[in-house]
C-alpha cells in the first residue's frame, strides 16, 4: 500500500483518535502497574501520564513518521517503533509538566483538568515521579525493533531536544526572567529551547523511524522549527484569552507570575499575526513531500486554531 493510500481515506479528527487511542495503549503498558513497588510513586506517574493531554507530540511522531514510511518489508518494524517513539516523547512532556507545575517552578495547581501531580501526591513523589518518566522514556526508545544504529540515533536526537541546550535550557531561562521583559529574540530563544525542542524533536524521530530521504528530512526540520515555536506563541495566547475550564489549568497564570511571553512582548493582535506567519512556513515546507505529509498540515492548523 502506498502512504497516499494509507493516509487518505480517512479525516483527520478519525486519524487522530485511533492515533491517540494508539499512544495510551503503549503508555499504559510501558508504565509500571500501581500494585508495582514503590505503589505511591508508580501511581503518581499513572496519573502524570495517563490523564488525558491533547498528545499532540505523539501526533507529531505518527505523522511524521507516516509521511515517510515505504511499503516495504521492514514497514511493520517500523510501525511498532513509532509507538514506542510515541510514548516515548509523552513520557519526557508528561515529566516536564509534573515538574514545571511544582511550586518552586509556575507553583500550579490544576493540569489537565484535575489537580496536579505534587498536589495529589506530595511535592517529594512529584519531583521523583518526573526523574522516573524520563528514563522511562528512553527504554521505551532502546526498544525500538528497528536498525541499531537509528535507536542510537533517536536516542541522542531526544537526549539533545531536552537536555541543558534544549527543554530544560528554556525552562532555566524561563525561571531566570520572570517580572522581566524580553525582547523578541530572547523570547523567541527560549520558547524555542523550553517548548518547541521536545515538539521538532518528535517530528524528526518519525522521520528517523521511516527512514525518509534527504529531501523529506530537510521538509520536516523546517516544518518542526516553525511548529515547535508556534505552539508555545499558542500556549501564551490561549493563556490570556481562554478560560480555565477549558483549558483544564489555570488561565491568566502568565499574568499573574509576570512571566515573559509573546502576548507580553508583541501583545495578542502581534501574537496572532506571528502565528499566521509561522503556520504558513510550516505548510510550505511541507510541499515537497506531497500529499503524504497531510496529517502534518492538519496538526499544523490544530497547533494554531486550538481552543485548548
Ligand atoms: C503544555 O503542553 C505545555 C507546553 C509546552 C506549552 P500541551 O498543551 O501539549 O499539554 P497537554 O499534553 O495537552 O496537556
Ligand atoms: C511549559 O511552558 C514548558 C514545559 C513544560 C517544558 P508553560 O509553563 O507555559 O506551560 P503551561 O502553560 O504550564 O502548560
Ligand atoms: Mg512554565
Ligand atoms: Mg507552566
Ligand atoms: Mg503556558
Amino acid at each position: 500500500m502506498s502512504p497516499q493510500a494509507d493516509v487518505q481515506p480517512i479525516d483527520f479528527q478519525t486519524w487522530l483518535t485511533s492515533r491517540v487511542q494508539q499512544v495510551e495503549g503503549m503508555l499504559e503498558h510501558t508504565l509500571p502497574g500501581g500494585d508495582a513497588v514503590p505503589g505511591h510513586l508508580h501511581e503518581a506517574m499513572r496519573y502524570a501520564v495517563l490523564g488525558g493531554g491533547k498528545r499532540v507530540r505523539a501526533a507529531l511522531v505518527y505523522a511524521a513518521g507516516e509521511a515517510s514510511l515505504q511499503s516495504n518489508a521492514a514497514a511493520a518494524s517500523q510501525r511498532i517503533a513509532l509507538d514506542h517513539a510515541a510514548a516515548a516523547v509523552e513520557l519526557v512532556h508528561a515529566y516536564s509538566l509534573v515538574h514545571d507545575d511544582l511550586p518552586c517552578m509556575d507553583d500550579d495547581t490544576l493540569r489537565r483538568g484535575r489537580p496536579t501531580v505534587h498536589v495529589r501526591f506530595g511535592e517529594a513523589t512529584a519531583m521523583l515521579a518526573g526523574d522516573a518518566l524520563q528514563p522511562l522514556a528512553f527504554e521505551s526508545l532502546g526498544m525500538m525493533p528497528i536498525a541499531p544504529a537509528l535507536v542510537v540515533q533517536a536516542i541522542q536526537l531526544l537526549a539533545r531536544a531536552v537536555g541543558s541546550q534544549g527543554m530544560v535550557g528554556g525552562q532555566a531561562i524561563d525561571c531566570e526572567n520572570v517580572g522581566r521583559v524580553l525582547e523578541a529574540e530572547s523570547l523567541q530563544q527560549m520558547h524555542r529551547m523550553k517548548t518547541g525542542a521536545l515538539l521538532e524533536a518528535s517530528v524528526l524521530l518519525g522521520g528517523i523511524v521511516a527512514g525518509g530521504g534527504s529531501i523529506v528530512r530537510d521538509g520536516l526540520e523546517k516544518y518542526a522549527a516553525a511548529i515547535g515555536l508556534a505552539f508555545q506563541v499558542a500556549d501564551d495566547i490561549l493563556d490570556v484569552t481562554a478560560d480555565t475550564a477549558t483549558l483544564g489549568k489555570t488561565a491568566g497564570k502568565d499574568v499573574l507570575e509576570n512571566k515573559p511571553t509573546y502576548v507580553s512582548t508583541l501583545g495578542l493582535d502581534g501574537s496572532r499575526e506571528l502565528l499566521r506567519t509561522l503556520r504558513d512556513e510550516a505548510c510550505a515546507a511541507l510541499l515537497p513531500l506531497g500529499p503524504s505529509a497531510c496529517r502534518l498540515t492538519s496538526i499544523a492548523d490544530f497547533i494554531v486554531s486550538r481552543d485548548r
